[in-house]
């Protein structure tokens, strides 16, 4: 059985019956692109999570999957997609790097989502704890010793120690519905 939705759920009278009672069940497609916006509505930040691979090549890729989980000991969870060209790279690395991208970094952040093969071309870098690149100006920044690996369907989980970090205090970029925003008013 596929994902249930609010809707699915809803209890139909004689008088009005639910509409998704009269639906055919969505194709799988759908279904997926369905559930993908469902989730799109819960916002996050952005981040370049980043590691040194064993050739000594500089890894990174745009990661909205990240956050916090303890903190004794300080863990944080990112998770990444199985067919990434980086997988290898991050399951070996001793160390990565969770880059909280700030407002002013949108670019950073398209260029790491793309398939560009020099990707530290955008943005100044340096070289943090393990090799793994540091970005300058960051909202925050996490340098983290491997901890863990974990299958999850068609991701990896990869947990990792918070040995070092630095919060620059300004305002980090949004992802939510699909698309970048600015932080809106503090309620
Ligand atoms: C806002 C945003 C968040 C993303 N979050 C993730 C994520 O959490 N995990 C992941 O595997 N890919 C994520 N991606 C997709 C990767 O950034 C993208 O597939 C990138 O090309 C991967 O680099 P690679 O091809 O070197 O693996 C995200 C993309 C965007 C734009």
């Amino acid at each position: 059985m596929g994902p249930q939705r609010a809707g699915d759920t809803a209890v139909s009278t004689p008088e009005r019956p639910s509409p998704t009672a009269l639906t055919a069940p969505p194709a799988p497609q759908q279904e997926l692109k369905s559930l993908r916006s469902a989730l799109g509505r819960f916002a996050t930040g952005v981040t370049v999570v980043t590691c040194l691979d064993s050739a000594g090549e500089r890894r990174g890729l745009t990661v909205n999957s990240f956050t916090s989980v303890s903190l004794e000991p300080p863990l944080v969870l990112w998770s990444l997609r199985r067919v990434s060209p980086s997988l290898e790279a991050f399951e070996r690395a001793s160390h990565f790097a969770v880059n909280v991208l700030s407002q002013e970094q949108v670019e950073v952040s398209r260029h790491f989502a793309s398939q560009d093969p020099d990707k530290f071309a955008v943005g100044h870098w340096s070289e943090g704890l393990g090799g793994a690149p540091v970005l300058s100006a960051a909202a925050a920044v996490f340098e983290c010793e491997s901890y863990q690996v974990m299958d999850a369907g068609d991701h990896r989980l990869l947990l990792g120690q918070v040995m070092n970090y630095r919060d620059q205090g300004v305002a980090a970029l949004v992802f939510q519905g699909g698309r970048y925003r600015l932080l809106g008013e503090v309620l």
